[in-house]
């Protein structure tokens, strides 16, 4: 295993962005760079041996703010939506950036994938590590109680690589911490897009939404509608199909699935084929949900690592996740944080590759 610390480039205020590179002996290694916290490349060999990055993002620290995608970044402190911006907790009503239409998203302004994190410790071993700390005042974007985070990522012989999240509050608040790599397993990303990855998801139900991607609080069975991805399909397969009012306002897929399991417990929430490469991601992850989201925003207007043009469905996000709107939905899992406990969710990236 090696780590090695680099250097990422500079923002626009002048402030550099260090790096961390993780390594292992079998040509896997990731780039986690302190903007976001983020995964800014991920290097995994394909069936032939051949090596390639499988995540979009950019090749410049300044893109990540000016043209945010969320690429890879931590996502922070409520990945996803809260309906009208605004949410009540033990009587009190809080009010957050509307970002996204009149809702709040992924934290708004002084997101976590806005924020230069600190880079506390790299280790080798048998595992090569890297600990991020981020710390958010009380009442940072509007959110309620100092929030102290650590974004750990670990990379093994194994080629997993796991992502932990650790958070403790001054005050009761809300958390809710992903990661929001685009995963292309082709290594090709900008030439070719993931219409082709056969998908498996592990969960019997969604959460439908509406015209403002919002949960109506309706827990829908994925049999019979695009949303079944209980057995390997294509992404592309029914992506367009125009008869789904889901597929219709999500422009394709973004929408919540409820992975099977008791929350808390680390278990498989998806598989990711790619036919071609013969590359292969199994995600587990302890959280309650996972957003799939087919890169519907990527409009042509991006121009990615190498210098190509991102378009719709070039990627696929697979972030685990509370429930969207949580905090306003009872009915929900809870997003909850009091102070004197510690919000944990652990996220693990498994790779391997397929026979053609
Ligand atoms: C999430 C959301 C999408 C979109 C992306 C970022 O996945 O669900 O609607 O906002 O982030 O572009």
């Amino acid at each position: 295993m090696e780590t090695r610390r680099v250097e990422f480039g500079e923002l626009a205020d002048g402030r550099r962005v260090p790096a961390v590179e993780l390594a292992n002996g079998n040509g896997m290694s990731v780039c986690v760079i302190a903007l976001g916290a983020a995964i800014q490349s991920l290097k995994v060999p394909d069936r032939n041996g051949r090596v390639a990055d499988v995540v979009l993002g950019y090749d410049d620290a300044r893109q990540y703010l000016q043209r945010p995608q969320y690429f890879g970044v931590t996502v922070g402190r409520y990945a996803n939506r809260i309906a009208g911006g605004r949410f009540v907790l033990d009587g009190w009503p809080y009010r957050l950036e509307r970002n996204d239409g009149p809702n709040h998203l992924h934290g708004g302004a002084s997101g976590f994938d806005r924020a230069l994190w600190k880079i506390e410790s790299v280790s080798d071993g048998p595992q090569a590590k890297v600990v991020l700390r981020h710390f958010s005042p009380d009442g940072e974007g509007g959110y309620p109680g100092a929030l102290d985070v650590t974004a750990t990522y670990s990379l093994d012989e194994a080629n997993t690589l796991t992502v932990e999240y650790r958070a403790t509050t001054t005050r009761p608040t809300i958390v809710n911490l992903t990661n929001h790599s685009y995963f292309n397993l082709t290594g090709d990303a900008g030439n070719t897009d993931v219409m082709d990855h056969r998908l498996t998801l592990f969960a019997d139900a969604f959460t439908p939404v509406d015209e403002m991607l919002i949960p109506t609080g309706e827990r829908r069975s994925v049999a019979g509608t695009p949303f079944d991805f209980r057995e390997p399909r294509a992404v592309g397969e029914r992506i367009r199909d125009g008869s789904d009012e889901q597929l219709r306002i999500g422009r394709g897929y973004d929408h919540n699935f409820i992975v099977n399991g008791p929350p808390g417990v680390l278990r498989p929430a998806a598989r990711l084929e790619d036919p071609h490469s013969g590359r292969v991601l199994e995600l587990l992850a302890t959280a309650p949900g996972l957003q799939l989201y087919s890169g519907n925003f990527l409009d042509g207007t991006t121009v990615g690592k190498s210098g190509r043009i991102y378009r719709q469905g070039d990627g696929l996000c697979l972030e685990p996740q509370a429930f969207p709107d949580s905090p306003n939905r009872p009915e929900f899992p809870s997003c909850r944080l009091d102070p004197g406990e510690e919000y944990v969710s652990t996220i693990v990236y498994r790779f391997s590759i397929t026979a053609g």
